[in-house]
């Protein structure tokens, strides 16, 4: 358990079953840290696609983009993230150099959410990004950069078949990626297995002859370990499954398939969804899927006793979680569906926010000068500010505060103080580098 100083250090702050409808980094900023022991998700690719639910199907509204520029990102927190992780910074450039904007905003907008996806994970927990060829590469970079390359554990390929045509210049392409990470050396893990197909498949890939008992059973030899051979009954010897590796084959769903299909785009089969919580959880544990869509986690979470929490910014999620609970795990949903942005209660009991006590630190602190346009001002000049809006999750922690002047505060207004920083930098007015 982490050993941090406040009473809700590591608890959520949220319910069991709960599905939100909003953007997941404003609501994951308002949960608390290191409370979920596995998050998976499964991001929009960059595909240059974007997707819509076909109309009639139970998805059907559902549409989400999948392209990107660099309007489409607050150029901002190109400038936050050179502050908090300027090696994060260099690699975002770098990409941009090989792969051009669009892969850069991509990369940007997906920086600063895993950067709070491993904040949100306890310290044995583990994170899965599912993706396709288009960025792994570059999400691979990402997660080194955040979470440490000795934290990689597996590049997961999820494999499934499909007529193949004969292509003119590339070989069809029939896989996706999961890159697997892990917050700190020590985590839950599972190693995977699958049941042997048949007592065949046992003794050739395991090549033992069998044996019989004089009550008729049947045994193998096995290696005891030191050279010794020992007896195992066939039934026990089978019964522990054949270890997997990392190409894990799992049929794609499939138009016709009617247990499972939602027509949601992008849908993602339970199976493999149920065999990354079993690696990467324990039953009890709690599992977060920051981009839900039609909450094929979710379902498989609820399936092998996990907790859950799942965040979606179309409001199709949480109709769709409820109407699979029923048809498919026959369940009645007793969840909770949220579109409010959490108050984390991790942080102890903070000052209220405009205390002068804070007032008079944060004063110290900035010597005196305006966060934004970095002028000095006397104290009656300067007002407090969230750095992070309570409205996107931002907390009224010291850590989350800061003086401006009159003029600063009515720019940023209730927006983030990268905004403010880019409206200044546009218009030349900063002058003095912002000390880190
Ligand atoms: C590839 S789909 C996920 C599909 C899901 N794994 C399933 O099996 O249904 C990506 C999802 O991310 C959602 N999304 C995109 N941007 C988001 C954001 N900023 N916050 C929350 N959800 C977002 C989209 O609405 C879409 O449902
Ligand atoms: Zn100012």
């Amino acid at each position: 358990m982490a050993d941090l100083p406040f009473p809700d250090a590591g608890k959520p702050n949220w319910a069991n079953q709960t599905i939100w409808t909003g953007d997941n980094l404003d609501i994951m900023r308002g949960m608390n840290s290191e409370s979920v022991d596995l998050i998976y998700l499964d991001p929009p690719f960059n595909s240059k696609h974007d997707y819509s639910a076909p109309i009639g199907s139970k998805a059907a509204g559902a549409a989400f983009k999948d392209t990107w520029g660099l309007d489409d990102v607050n150029l901002a927190w190109h400038g936050e993230i050179k502050h908090d992780n300027p090696g994060l910074y260099d690699l975002l450039n770098a990409t941009r150099q090989v792969h051009g904007d669009s892969m850069m905003s991509y990369l940007i907008y997906m920086a600063i959410r895993i950067t709070e996806m491993r904040r949100l994970l306890k310290l044995t927990g583990s994170i899965w990004l599912h993706c396709d060829p288009t960025a792994s590469h570059y999400l691979k970079l990402l997660l080194d950069s955040v979470f440490g390359r000795k934290r990689f554990r597996n590049e997961i390929i999820w494999s499934y078949s499909g007529w193949n045509k004969r292509l003119k210049r590339h070989i069809e392409r029939r896989h996706d990626v999961v890159l697997f990470y892990s917050k700190k050396e020590q985590m839950t893990f599972n190693y995977p297995t699958r049941p042997w197909a048949s007592k065949d498949e046992y003794i050739k890939t395991r090549k033992q002859k069998v044996r019989i008992d004089d009550d008729g059973s049947e045994y193998v030899l096995s290696d005891g370990g030191s050279g010794q051979r020992v007896k195992r009954y066939l039934d026990d010897a089978m019964s522990y499954g054949i270890p997997l590796d990392d190409v894990w084959r799992i049929e794609k769903l499939n138009n016709s398939d009617t247990t499972e299909r939602t027509g949601y785009p992008t849908q993602k089969p339970l199976a493999l969804l149920r065999r990354i919580i079993a690696v990467g959880s324990n039953s009890g544990d709690t599992v977060l899927d920051p981009f839900c869509g039609c909450a094929t986690a979710c379902i498989a979470a609820q399936d092998l006793s996990r907790q859950w929490v799942g965040i979606d910014i179309s409001p199709k999620a949480a109709d769709l979680v409820q109407s699979r609970m029923q048809d498919e795990l026959g369940l009645f949903y007793r969840g909770a569906h949220r579109e409010d942005i959490p108050r984390r209660t991790d942080i102890g009991t903070v000052l209220k926010y405009n205390d002068a006590k804070n007032k008079r630190y944060l004063y110290g602190e900035q010597g005196g000068y305006c966060l934004g346009c970095e002028e000095h001002f006397p104290p009656r000049n300067l007002t407090i500010d969230h750095i992070i809006p309570r409205s996107r999750g931002g907390t009224d922690h010291i850590s989350n505060l800061q003086l401006l002047c009159g003029a600063c505060n009515s720019v940023k207004g209730d927006r983030p103080h990268e905004y403010l920083l880019a409206c200044l930098t546009d218009k030349g007015f900063i002058k003095r580098r912002r000390a880190a």
